[in-house]
C-alpha cells in the first residue's frame, strides 16, 4: 500500500515536469533496491519488565478518556510555554499535559541551566560511569524546568558520512560504544525524565533530510537486514534495553518509506523484535500522513499535526484506524509519563521569550560541577606529543587562533541557540557545542583563554596573545605557542570539508616561527590534520572536541598534567579527505531524480569507519581508539575463557525491552592485566576487538576505562554476550553464533593490539 502512494506521487511529479516514459520505467527501477515490508498490526504495549505497574495504571486511566481525549494525546497543541512540543492536559483524569524540550546537550531555550559537553565528547571519553553521571544531573534540570521528555540521547546519525553535520550530537559511529553509552544515559535520564533517543532510524546525513520546496525530497536510506540490525538498530536496541520511555522518528525516509509511517521499522524493528514500550514521536515536521502513520506505529506528532487533529476520530469510527490503535498510542504516552516523569505543572520553567521579563527558575545542582568539569577534562584527545607536553611552569606562552576566545555569544536575548543554524567553517570564539537543536545557552563560558590568564598568575607565566590575526607574529623565543583553531558544524547541513584552509594557514603560519607548536582543536567531528602534522615544530596536538562551558580549565588540566589525558578517539582521522571514499559526502539527488528524492544506498554495509579502512587495507593517521597519555601500559595475561563450547545455544525467545532474552547470555569472558609502567598515574581505556567468523576482521566488543597508578597493575574482566559475538542471520531472523574461530584482539586502540588469542565454536 505504501509504495503504491509512492508510486503515485513519482508519475504526479514526473507529469508535472513532462518525462519520458524511458525515463520513467527508470525511476521505477529504484523501487527494486529498497522497499519496505508491510507490518501490521502495530504489536500493543504489554507491559514487559518493569513497565508492568504503569501499563496498568495507564491502561485504567485511557479506559476513563474519550476518543478525543485520547486523539489530544497524540499530537502537539500550541500552548503557552517555550517548550519545543507540548501535549495539552486531560483535566477529566488529571493528566496535567507534557512539555517535550531539546535536547541532549543541555535544557535549550533557556537560562539557569548548565552546558554540558556534547555526544561526541562523552564518546572520546570511553567513561560509562561518566556517561551516567552527566545524564542524571542533564535529567534533573530537565525535570526542574518543568520538562517531561528530554529529546536526546542521538545514536542515529551514527556517523555514517564523514562530513555528517549531527555526527557531534551521537557519541561515536562505533555501534558497541554507541550502544553502552547510550544505554547509561537512558538509565541516567530517566532517573528524572523520560529519555527520547533520535533519530530513527537511518538519519546519516543532513542534506535532503526533509522536503524542502516543490523539488527536492528526503533521502531514502536504503538499508539491507544485516546492516540494519549490525549497525544501525544496536544502539537503538541498548537503549531500549534499558528502558527506553520514548524514541524519535526521523526525517529520511528508509528502503523509500518515510520512517514516521515505516511500518516495518516502527511495527517491526522496533515494537516486535525489541519489544519497546514507549511511544514513538515523530521529529518536528516529519509526519507526512495520517492514517497511514498511525497503522504503522507512530504514537505522537510535533509540533502539531492537522492530520490526526482533523481525522483521527473520523479515521478510529470509520475503521481505518482501529480503537485498539488509537487506546494503544495513549496508553503508551500514558504510562510513559506515569512511569518515568509525573509533573505538575508541565514547561512552567520555560519562558515563551528569553527576551521578556520572566522568573528565573535556577536549575543547576551546584553537585554537578565535578561531573560538568571532569565530563569536559576526559573527551580531550591527545594525537601527537614531542616533548611538548605536559607544560611545566613555562615562562613565555604565547597563544593564537581565534578559537581561543568567547566574544561575541551567550547575550540570551530571545536567541534560542548558542550558535546560529549557519554552518561556518570557523566560528570567530571558541567552539564548545555544535549547532542547531542540540545545543543551549551555557552559564559561563570558561575560554581558553580566561583559563591560561588564570594558570599564568598562579605560574607567573608571562602571556602574549593575539586571536585575531591570519598570520600573527610569534615570538620565537616562546617556550611554547599554542594555537586555537575549531571546526565547527551544524544540524541542518553537512559540513563543507574535514579541514578548512584559514585555519590551516594560521597552524602553519605560527609552526614556521614557533619550534614548540602546540595545536588545539574544537572539532564537531572528524578534522583532517595531514596539511601540518609533520612540520617539524608542531609538537603537540589535541582533539579537543565540543567540552561544553568548562572548556578552557578542563584544556588546562590535561596541558598542565594535573591529570593525563585518558581521551581516544571514537572515529577514524584520515590522512586525506578521499580516503573515506563514497562515505565522506552526503548522497546528492542524482541528475532530473531532483525532482524526487535521492536515494543512499547503504552499500558498504557495517564497513564504516575503521572497518572499512581495515576492509579497504588505507592506513589512517590516527585509527579508532587511539589516544597518548603522559604514561606507558604494559599488557598481560590474557585468558579467553568460553563458557560454552557450541555455537548452538537453545536461544530462549521470549521478548524482553531490548529483543530476546537470550541475547544476554554471557557466552564468553575475556580477563588481561594493565600495568602503569611510566611515572605519573593515568587512566587507560583497554579495548577489546573480536573478528567473528563471517564477519569484518575487527569489531570492538568490550571496553573500560581505569585510572592506574605508576608501578601498579589492574585486571580487567569484559564479559561477552551471545548478541557480542552473533552475526545476524537474515533468513532466522535471528542473531547466531558462527561455527568457527574467533580472533581476539586486546589493546589500545583497534591497531596496537598486543594481546591477541582465539577461540573455536563448534557445531
Ligand atoms: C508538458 O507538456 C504539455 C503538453 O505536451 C505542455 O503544455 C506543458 O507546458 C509541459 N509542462 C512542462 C512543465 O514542461
Ligand atoms: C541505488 O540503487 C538503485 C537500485 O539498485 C540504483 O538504481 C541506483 O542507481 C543506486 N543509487 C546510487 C546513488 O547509487
Ligand atoms: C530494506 O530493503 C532491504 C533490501 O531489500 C531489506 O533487506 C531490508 O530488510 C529492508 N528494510 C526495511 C526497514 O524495510
Ligand atoms: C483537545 O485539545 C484542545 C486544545 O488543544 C482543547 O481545546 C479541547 O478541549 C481538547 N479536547 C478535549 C476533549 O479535552
Ligand atoms: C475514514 O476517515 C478518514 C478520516 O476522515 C478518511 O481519510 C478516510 O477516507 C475514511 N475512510 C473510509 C473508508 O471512509
Ligand atoms: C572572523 O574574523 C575575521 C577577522 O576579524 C573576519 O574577516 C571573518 O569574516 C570572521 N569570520 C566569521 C565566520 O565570522
Ligand atoms: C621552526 O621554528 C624555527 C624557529 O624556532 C624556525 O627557524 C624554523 O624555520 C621553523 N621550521 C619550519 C619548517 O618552519
Ligand atoms: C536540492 O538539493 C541540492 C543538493 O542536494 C541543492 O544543491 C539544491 O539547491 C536543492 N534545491 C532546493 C530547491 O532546495
Ligand atoms: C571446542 O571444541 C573443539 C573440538 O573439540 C576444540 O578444537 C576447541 O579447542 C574447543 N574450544 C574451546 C574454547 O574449548
Amino acid at each position: 500500500m505504501k509504495s503504491t502512494i509512492i508510486i503515485l506521487s513519482v508519475l504526479a511529479a514526473a507529469t508535472a515536469k513532462n518525462i519520458s516514459k524511458a525515463e520513467m520505467e527508470n525511476l521505477e527501477h529504484w523501487w527494486s533496491y529498497g522497499r519496505s515490508d508491510p507490518v501490521y498490526p502495530s504489536p500493543e504495549i504489554s507491559g514487559l519488565g518493569d513497565w508492568q505497574f504503569a501499563y496498568q495504571r495507564a491502561r485504567e486511566i485511557v479506559a476513563l478518556m474519550t476518543n478525543e481525549e485520547k486523539t489530544n494525546l497524540t499530537f502537539g497543541s500550541s500552548g503557552d510555554t517555550g517548550c519545543s512540543g507540548m501535549i495539552s492536559d486531560v483535566p477529566d483524569v488529571d493528566f496535567p499535559g507534557l512539555c517535550l524540550q531539546d535536547a541532549g546537550n543541555g535544557v535549550r531555550g533557556t537560562d539557569m541551566v548548565n552546558a554540558y559537553a556534547s555526544g561526541l565528547h562523552v564518546g572520546a571519553s570511553w567513561n560509562r560511569q561518566l556517561a551516567y553521571d552527566r545524564a542524571v544531573y542533564m535529567g534533573a534540570e530537565f525535570r526542574h524546568k518543568g520538562v517531561n521528555v528530554l529529546l536526546g540521547p542521538v545514536v542515529g546519525p551514527i556517523g555514517r558520512v564523514a562530513t555528517g553535520g549531527r555526527n557531534w550530537e551521537g557519541f561515536t559511529n562505533d555501534p558497541y560504544l554507541a550502544g553502552a553509552l547510550v544505554y547509561e544515559t537512558t538509565k541516567g535520564i530517566q532517573e528524572n525524565v523520560i529519555a527520547c533517543t533520535k533519530h530513527f532510524i537511518g538519519n546519516e546525513q543532513e542534506t535532503n533530510r526533509n522536503p524542502s520546496g516543490t523539488y527536492n525530497q528526503s533521502v531514502s536510506a536504503n538499508i539491507d537486514d544485516k546492516t540494519m540490525h549490525e549497525l544501525y538498530l544496536w544502539p537503538f536496541q541498548d537503549s531500549v534495553r534499558a528502558g527506553l520511555g520514548s524514541i524519535m522518528g526521523s526525517y529520511n525516509r528508509v528502503n523509500n518509506s518515510y520512517a514516521c509511517k515505516n511500518s516495518k521499522v516502527l511495527n517491526g524493528l522496533l515494537k516486535s523484535e525489541l519489544g519497546f514500550q514507549g511511544f514513538v514521536v515523530s521529529d518536528w515536521g516529519g509526519q507526512h500522513t495520517g492514517i497511514a502513520s498511525a497503522n504503522a506505529g507512530l504514537d505522537m506528532a510535533m509540533p502539531s499535526s492537522t492530520y490526526w487533529e482533523e481525522g483521527l476520530i473520523e479515521a478510529v469510527k470509520n475503521g481505518t484506524v482501529d480503537q485498539s490503535r488509537l487506546d494503544d498510542m495513549a496508553t503508551r504516552i500514558i504510562a510513559a509519563w506515569y512511569k518515568y516523569a509525573r509533573l505538575d505543572d508541565p514547561g512552567f520553567g520555560m519562558p515563551v521569550s528569553l527576551a521578556e521579563d520572566h522568573e528565573l527558575v535556577d536549575a543547576r545542582d551546584p553537585a554537578a560541577a565535578s561531573t560538568i568539569f571532569q565530563g569536559a577534562v576526559e573527551g580531550h584527545v591527545l594525537v601527537k606529543n614531542e616533548n611538548a607536553l605536559p607544560l611545566k611552569k613555562p615562562k613565555y606562552i604565547s597563544l593564537f587562533g581565534y578559537d581561543g576566545v568567547s566574544t561575541d555569544v551567550n547575550t540570551v536575548g530571545g536567541g534560542f541557540s548558542f550558535f546560529s543554524f549557519d554552518v561556518k567553517a570557523i566560528e570567530n570564539k571558541t567552539l564548545i557545542s555544535g549547532g542547531g537543536s542540540g545545543t543551549n545557552t551555557p552559564s559561563y563560558v570558561d575560554a581558553p583563554f580566561n583559563a591560561f590568564v588564570a594558570k599564568a598568575r598562579e605560574d607567573n607565566t608571562f602571556l602574549s596573545w593575539d586571536f585575531t590575526s591570519a598570520e600573527p607574529v610569534a615570538n620565537p623565543a616562546s617556550d611554547a605557542c599554542i594555537d586555537f583553531i575549531n571546526a565547527a558544524a551544524s544540524e541542518g547541513y553537512d559540513r563543507p570539508n574535514l579541514a578548512d584552509k584559514y585555519s590551516d594557514k594560521l597552524v602553519e603560519a605560527v609552526a614556521s616561527q614557533c619550534s614548540n607548536t602546540i595545536v588545539v582543536i574544537h572539532n564537531a567531528g572528524i578534522r583532517l590534520v595531514d596539511n601540518w602534522i609533520e612540520h617539524e615544530n608542531v609538537t603537540g596536538v589535541i582533539l579537543a572536541h565540543l567540552p561544553g562551558q568548562d572548556t578552557g580549565t578542563s584544556l588546562i588540566e590535561v596541558l598542565y598534567g594535573n591529570q593525563s589525558p585518558s581521551g581516544r578517539l571514537p572515529y577514524t582521522v584520515a590522512k586525506k579527505a578521499s580516503d573515506y571514499g563514497g562515505l565522506l559526502w552526503p548522497t546528492e539527488p542524482e541528475g532530473d531524480l531532483d525532482l524526487y528524492f535521492p536515494q543512499s544506498n547503504f552499500t558498504e554495509g557495517v564497513y564504516i569507519d575503521y572497518k572499512y579502512f581495515i576492509q579497504k587495507n588505507i592506513t589512517p593517521r590516527y585509527e579508532f581508539g587511539y589516544g597518548l597519555t603522559y604514561t606507558t601500559f604494559d599488557y598481560s595475561e590474557l585468558e579467553v575463557d568460553a563458557i560454552t563450547n557450541q555455537s548452538y545455544l537453545p536461544p530462549d525467545c521470549t521478548i524482553e525491552e531490548g529483543g530476546a532474552k537470550s541475547l544476554w547470555d554471557i557466552v564468553a569472558t575475556v580477563k588481561f592485566t594493565v600495568t602503569n609502567t611510566g611515572d605519573v598515574a593515568a587512566a587507560e581505556v583497554p579495548q577489546l576487538y573480536v573478528g567473528i567468523p563471517n564477519g569484518p576482521p575487527k569489531v570492538l566488543r568490550g571496553f573500560d576505562k581505569k585510572l592506574i597508578h605508576p608501578g601498579q597493575s589492574e585486571e580487567f574482566v569484559f564479559e561477552l554476550t551471545r548478541r557480542d559475538l552473533s552475526t545476524w542471520d537474515v533468513v532466522a531472523q535471528n542473531w547466531g553464533l558462527q561455527a568457527g574461530t574467533y580472533q581476539f584482539y586486546v589493546g589500545r586502540s583497534v591497531f596496537d593490539v598486543p594481546l591477541t588469542s582465539a577461540l573455536v565454536f563448534t557445531n
